[in-house]
C-alpha cells in the first residue's frame, strides 16, 4: 500500500509539472519563437505542435483526475479531523482544477486557435498555479493537523488527559 501512495503522489505531481510547464510554455515561449517566422508559416509549424499538446494535456487530465481521486481516498480520514479548514482547501484545490481543466478542453477543442486561445492560455497559467497553491496548503494543514492528534503532542495529551 505504501508503495502504491507514493505512486500515486509522484504520478499526480510529475502530472501537475507536465500541464502547468505545457501551459507556461505554450503561453510564454512558443509565440516569441513563431512571431521570428513568416506570418504562412507560423500555421504550419503551429498546427503539429498544438496537436501533440492537445495529447498531452489531455493525458495529463486523465492522470490527475485518476491520482487526484486516489489521494482523495487515501487522505479522507485525516481531512476529517478539521473539515473546516481541510475539505475547504481540497474543494478549492479541486474546484480549481476542474476550472483549468474546461478552459484546457475549451482552448483545444478546434483543429485550429481561436482569437482568444492565447488570453485564455494566460488565464489558464494562473488557475493551474493557484491550484497547486490550494495543494500546498491543503498539504501543510494535513501535516498541522494530524501532528497536533498524534499522541506524543501536547495539545492531544491534555485532551486525552494523564
Ligand atoms: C480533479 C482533479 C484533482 C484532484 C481530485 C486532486 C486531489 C489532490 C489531493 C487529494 C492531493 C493531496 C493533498 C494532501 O497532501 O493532503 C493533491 C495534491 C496535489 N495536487 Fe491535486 N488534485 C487534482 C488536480 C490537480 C491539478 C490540476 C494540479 C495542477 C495544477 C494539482 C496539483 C497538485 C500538487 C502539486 C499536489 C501536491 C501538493 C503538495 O504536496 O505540496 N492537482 N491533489
Amino acid at each position: 500500500m505504501a508503495l502504491l501512495v507514493i505512486l500515486s503522489r509522484w504520478l499526480h505531481v510529475a502530472s501537475a509539472c507536465v500541464a502547468v510547464g505545457g501551459v507556461f510554455f505554450a503561453r510564454v515561449v512558443l509565440p516569441v519563437g513563431l512571431a521570428a517566422l513568416p506570418i504562412g508559416q507560423q500555421s504550419i509549424a503551429l498546427l503539429p505542435i498544438r496537436r501533440v499538446f492537445k495529447r498531452v494535456i489531455h493525458t495529463a487530465i486523465v492522470l490527475l483526475i485518476l491520482s487526484g481521486a486516489f489521494n482523495t481516498y487515501v487522505a479522507w480520514d485525516k481531512y476529517r479531523l478539521d473539515p473546516g479548514l481541510l475539505q475547504m482547501l481540497w474543494g478549492v484545490h479541486v474546484l480549481l482544477a476542474l476550472t483549468a481543466f474546461s478552459i484546457a478542453l475549451y482552448v483545444l477543442a478546434r483543429a485550429h486557435p481561436t482569437a482568444s486561445a492565447r488570453r485564455l492560455l494566460g488565464v489558464n497559467l494562473v488557475v493551474l498555479l493557484a491550484a497547486v497553491a490550494a495543494a500546498s496548503s491543503l498539504k501543510w494543514g494535513r501535516d498541522k493537523t494530524v501532528g497536533s492528534h498524534s499522541p506524543s503532542h501536547p495539545a492531544a495529551s491534555s485532551v486525552a488527559g494523564p
